[in-house]
């Protein structure tokens, strides 16, 4: 099977790492999760007190970024690392959550993640999900897929994972934040959130994840 690139995009919650990630280990391709990148540069904004609001200051930040995904051999999947420290975990917080999507409309922001993602497409054999992916960082990726589902199922998914983490979190802080996040996600100026035209489209509200995995093996097949 010759090697092809992958994207999958959608709204917040929808399972698209999840997706991405059974695709990559059948595959044997690489999973690179977009996301990560953009919550990364969000926890150094944060942590290092940007005014993001300036595009000089986003400028002068971003020079003394570097981002790099390594491989846990343990898990087989990358995680993230910022200047050399693994942030994996702390870029899942809900601090971050509320604020990636404003760090993420900056066009300087994307301007320096796009580059990066774009040539990691260079070899094929990859996986890559987010929300511009299909559009704008492969717009000639052999296959597309745009991920949708019902928004309470949506909800309860990343409260699940939440609240495993954190107890003090609510379903309606959960819930607040993806609506607010796909707002904002697919009305931005700048590589809004939207399907490619020759996306496909997968509504995993009522799919088990065994039959959504072998419903997109049979686009992989019919792609390569
Ligand atoms: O995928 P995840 O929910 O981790 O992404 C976090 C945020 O990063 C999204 O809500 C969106 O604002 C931004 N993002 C983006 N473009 C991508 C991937 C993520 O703008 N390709």
């Amino acid at each position: 099977m010759k090697k092809i690139i992958i994207t999958i995009d959608g709204y917040s919650s929808c399972g698209k790492s999840t997706l991405a990630k059974q695709l990559a280990r059948k595959l044997d391709y690489t999973y690179i999760d977009s996301g990560a990148m953009y919550r990364a540069i969000t926890l150094y904004f944060i942590q290092n007190r940007i005014d993001w609001v300036s595009p000089e200051a986003v400028v002068k930040a971003l020079a003394d970024i570097h981002l790099d995904f390594v491989m846990n051999v343990m898990s087989g999947v990358c995680e993230m690392h910022l200047n050399d420290e693994n942030v994996e975990h702390l870029i899942r917080e809900m601090v971050i959550a509320e604020k990636v999507s404003e760090v993420a409309a900056i066009k300087e922001v994307r301007e320096f993640a796009v580059a990066q993602q774009k040539q990691m497409g260079a070899r094929k054999g990859i996986v890559m999900d987010g929300r511009d992916i299909g559009t704008v960082v492969f717009p000639h990726a052999e296959l597309k897929i745009f991920m949708t589902a019902d928004i309470d199922i949506r909800v309860e998914r990343r409260f699940k994972e939440l609240y495993a983490k954190n107890r003090n979190i609510t379903i309606e802080e959960v819930k607040q934040n993806l609506e607010l996040r796909d707002y904002i996600d697919a009305n931005r100026e700048i590589s809004p959130l939207r399907k490619a035209d020759d996306a496909i489209i997968l509504d995993n509200s009522q799919l088990s994840l065994n039959d959504q995995l072998e419903l997109v093996m049979q686009w992989v097949e019919d792609a390569t």
